[in-house]
């Protein structure tokens, strides 16, 4: 037994000699970048109105069961590939299994990061143009936010000029490199973050009257769940934890040999989560105070930037002064979510580049932020100039959109979970999650079942769903 012991000490020791010379994350740190990855504008929009459209607090409820029973399994399998091989996503899928066509899912996660980065870009830069508006108090003199909105987002110029500058902030903290640029922007960013949001969600519920919107999200109507309900779910759940993508498994080629996997998944999906029902106490409680019933037309970015600025001035209309810093601290911090997502993407494609391509970390980030921002540029533009153009029925910012978090996004995290049930060296993963035998895992059996049968069949549902190949729900 104790020889066993020394053996498991003394691999992981190996490991650790191994692991030197790569930059890394500390162990705070590892938790605070992942977890500034999931926490996004996915969080703070996306949340709020599924939880809206599908009944309050009975999808709250499916949502923290999808986080729990598929979300942790793909995210627990993302950690140990990354941090297994210590290398970009697409290295990482060839290191562990070598002469196959494995190898296609880290470059479908690169893809996919490049088309998401490029459009979730964009909105980042809308939420700096909000967050000007709120500090020179423009929302207060405005009738008609819609027409607000629209003007801005079809002018030709400033949702291009925070993109650029959205784009050259996420770049000048990878530049920095991985300890110096993006673990001490989180370890910044994500306490502000949680201050911001523990300040909203008091100012929200002790508006008078948002009793019924407190309601709404605690008193579950079960009568509302049924399959759509738990297909949206799944959908943001997946979203929202950054998985499906290579976007942790690049974060966790940078986590030490010693980190513990399970213990960090499991705090970066609560953190996750417990943002994204607290941005529901935002939300939820100065609607019903503002006496304003959410609708499936709120969905989206008109939700944070049509409803909301109005839901504020409405809710604090006694207090102007109260509206004016609601709104600033609402803006910033979706501001602040936003960059360590973006942040999160950008190392993706960074790290495969530099890598794969061998060139250095500056070149690398050059080329994805100027890349980016020159796709950004057509996504943005599509809200004006180019909305004329919509080959298919979508504009070019929906096709972004509707390829890379709608198509790519599940895909990805269904190959993950194949990958990792079937594929991978059970032996490998125990010793990776195990630490080499010295911290003890209970759960390996059903991992490896829900890996194998549960997640792909569910994330499959998820697809046909979301891609409307089939409509046996409706
Ligand atoms: N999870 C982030 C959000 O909620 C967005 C995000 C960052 C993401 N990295 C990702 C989504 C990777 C999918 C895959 O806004």
């Amino acid at each position: 037994m104790i020889i066993l012991h020394v053996f498991s000490v003394l691999n992981l020791q190996f490991s650790i000699m191994a692991f030197k010379g790569r930059e890394n994350f500390g162990r705070v740190g590892a938790v605070l970048a992942a977890a500034g990855s999931a926490v996004g504008l996915g969080n703070i929009w996306r949340f709020p109105i599924e939880t809206g459209r599908n009944g309050g607090a009975a999808f709250v409820l499916v949502y923290i069961l999808c986080v729990i029973i598929l979300g942790l399994p793909v995210m627990i399998s993302e950690f140990l590939i990354g941090r297994s091989t210590q290398a970009n996503t697409a290295a990482a899928y060839r290191k562990l299994s070598p002469d196959t066509q494995w190898k296609w899912v880290g470059r479908l996660g690169v893809l996919t990061g490049f088309l998401i980065l490029s459009y979730y870009s964009v909105v980042a830069g809308w939420t700096v143009e909000y967050a000007g508006y709120a500090l020179f108090n423009t929302f207060a003199g405005q009738h008609d936010y819609k027409v607000m909105f629209n003007d801005f987002a079809a002018d030709p110029f400033w949702p291009v000029l925070w993109l650029f500058v959205f784009m050259f902030v996420t770049h000048v903290i990878i530049v920095r490199g991985v300890k110096s640029g993006i673990e001490r922007v989180s370890k910044i960013l994500m306490p502000t973050l949680f201050l911001l949001i523990m300040m909203l969600v008091f100012c929200s519920v002790t508006l008078p009257g948002s009793g019924a919107g407190i309601d709404f999200i605690i008193h579950p109507d079960f009568s509302k769940i049924d399959g759509m309900v738990v297909l949206s779910a799944m959908g943001q759940a997946f979203f929202s934890l950054s998985i499906g993508m290579g976007c942790l498994c690049t974060y966790a080629s940078y986590f030490r040999p010693d980190t513990n996997i399970t213990r960090s998944a499991i705090n970066v999906a609560s953190i996750d989560t417990m943002i994204a029902i607290m941005s529901g106490f935002i939300i939820f409680p100065a609607a019903a105070s503002a006496g304003y019933t959410l609708t499936a037309g709120d969905v989206g970015p008109s939700l944070i930037f049509i409803t909301l600025p109005h839901v504020f001035q409405q809710a604090f209309s006694g207090a102007p002064i109260l509206a004016y810093i609601f709104a600033v601290m609402f803006y910033v911090l979706l501001i602040l979510a936003a960059l360590t997502s973006t942040i999160s993407m950008h190392e993706v494609i960074t790290a495969y580049l530099s890598e794969e391509f061998e060139m250095s970390r500056k070149k690398a980030a050059r080329m994805v932020t100027s890349a980016c921002a020159f796709l950004g540029i057509f996504c943005a533009l599509s809200f004006g100039l180019l909305n004329g153009f919509h080959p298919m029925g979508k504009t070019i910012f929906d096709w972004f959109d509707f390829l890379s978090s709608t198509i790519l996004l599940p895909f990805g995290g269904m190959l993950i979970s194949l990958f990792a049930g079937w594929h991978l060296n059970k032996k490998l993963m125990y010793d990776e999650l195990t630490n080499y035998g010295t911290i003890r895992i209970r759960y390996f059996k059903i991992l490896v079942f829900i890996l194998r049968f549960v997640a792909p069949i569910a994330i499959g549902f998820i697809f046909l769903n979301e891609t409307g190949l089939f409509d046996i729900f409706r």
